[in-house]
């Protein structure tokens, strides 16, 4: 778990402590700090495919992580294209990486 997450910053130093806190992408658990992205969540977690590309199927994650170019879009408790880079994670959100356009759901 958080296998790439920073711990001690040369700069800001050490992580504050914080609430954890845990999501689900694709049915598996992930581990998140409270206030933190989706995306950030899973950056630190390892993941790095968030979704495929419509004609390629080419795996795309973070890229700008400033909400600009939709490479990080995930399916978020039923509503596709969700930029995870700048939404925060809640307890128990339900995310499914996402293959092409995504699907809305059915009314
Ligand atoms: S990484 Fe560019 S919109 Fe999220």
């Amino acid at each position: 778990m958080n296998a790439n997450r920073i711990l001690q910053h040369p700069i800001l130093g050490p992580l504050p402590r914080a609430d954890t806190l845990t999501f689900f992408v694709d049915g598996r658990p992930v581990e998140a700090r409270a206030g933190e992205t989706i995306a950030a969540a899973l950056v630190a977690a390892g993941w790095k495919a968030f979704r495929r590309t419509e004609k390629r199927h080419a795996p795309r994650g973070v890229f700008c992580a400033i909400g600009k170019c939709t490479d990080c879009v995930m399916t978020v408790d039923g509503t596709p294209n969700v930029r995870t880079c700048v939404t925060l994670v809640r307890e128990n959100m339900q995310i499914k990486t996402q293959d092409g356009l995504g699907e809305w759901p059915v009314a």
